[in-house]
């Protein structure tokens, strides 16, 4: 018997990479899934190829998370259909790093300050850069966290995991917009996990660097197109304790761990997935 038998989880940009690894994991252990992304074909696609793997019920419909109407219909939806929402992984979203003039180069939260780092100033940055990150890693969450409260209150508790970028611990120079929008998230997961511990609802984070996704490759095709990605990864990868990018199946493990009934005890945390890049503790 699997340790999410019964459980109603979805999650967000569910077609791909952490998304995927998500679901797989939370299916393999008996949860009903939700997922929703903007393309009903590699929703589908996904739906058939879980429910064939595991044998659960996959609810699969467009939702673009920065479409009020279209993620409260999503999540509408599934509670209807189950009854309750146990578990939410705010996952899907992205940052555009901007290309400052000149710049090829890329900046992580595990990058050394250094002369090396792009051209670009704080000047230049445009306000779109700013409201875009914003609607990504905090409305998008305010959304799909307004929307499953409800339901997660008729299951007598909850889990919401929202997964952003580690550079809301460990800002770097050049791409302060994510930087911030990453903060916010975890500050906002943080006072929702006091406001809501008493309901039996939990809100985590899992903080983000490098794992190895589609973002990868287009970051790669972006940034370093004569590159191969062993060429792309390696001076990042010198400055991860580990030397080496993450995968999707090791941060679904820790959004299991914060999804799962044992872990019932964890809220209101930032959980960092990132090879050791946190510099502090
Ligand atoms: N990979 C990393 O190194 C890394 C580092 C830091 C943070 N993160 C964060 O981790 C999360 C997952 O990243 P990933 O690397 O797994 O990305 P990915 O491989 O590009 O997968 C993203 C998933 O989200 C969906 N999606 C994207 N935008 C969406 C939108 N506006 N509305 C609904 N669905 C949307 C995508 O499907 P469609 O495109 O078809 O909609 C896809 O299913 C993101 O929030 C990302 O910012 C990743």
């Amino acid at each position: 018997m699997g340790k999410m038998n019964g459980m109603v989880a979805l999650i967000t940009g569910g077609t791909r990479g952490i998304g995927r690894a998500t679901a797989e994991m939370f299916a393999a252990e008996g949860a009903t899934i939700a997922i929703c992304s903007r393309s009903q074909a590699a929703l589908n696609q996904t739906a058939q190829e879980i429910t064939a793997k595991h044998g659960v019920n996959v609810i699969a419909q467009v939702a673009d998370i920065l479409d009020r109407a279209s993620v409260e219909a999503w999540i509408a939806r599934v509670g209807n259909a189950a009854g309750k929402i146990d578990v939410l992984v705010n996952n899907a979203g992205g940052s555009e790093q901007r290309v400052a003039s000149g710049s090829m180069k890329q900046v992580y939260a595990v990058d050394a300050i250094s002369g090396d780092l792009p051209p670009g100033r704080f000047e230049e940055m445009a306000d779109a850069e700013f409201i875009n990150a914003f609607n990504q890693k905090v409305l998008a969450l305010i959304y799909a966290m307004r929307a499953a409260l409800p339901w997660m209150r008729k299951a007598g508790g909850g889990s919401i995991i929202n997964v952003v970028s580690m550079k809301g611990k460990q800002p770097l120079p050049r791409v302060v917009s994510s930087s911030v929008a990453a903060a916010a998230a975890m500050n906002l997961s943080k006072g929702l996990s006091l406001e809501l511990a008493d309901q039996n609802i939990r809100v985590n984070v899992v903080a983000l660097e490098s794992i190895l996704t589609s973002q990868t490759e287009k970051s790669r095709a972006r940034w370093a197109p004569n590159k191969t990605m062993d060429e792309f990864l390696a001076p990042r990868n010198a400055n991860i304790p580990m030397h080496r990018i993450g995968t999707s199946d090791e941060v679904a493990h820790a959004i299991y761990c914060l999804a799962a009934p044992l872990g019932a005890y964890i809220t209101g945390q930032v959980l960092c997935v990132d090879g050791g890049g946190l510099r502090s503790w």
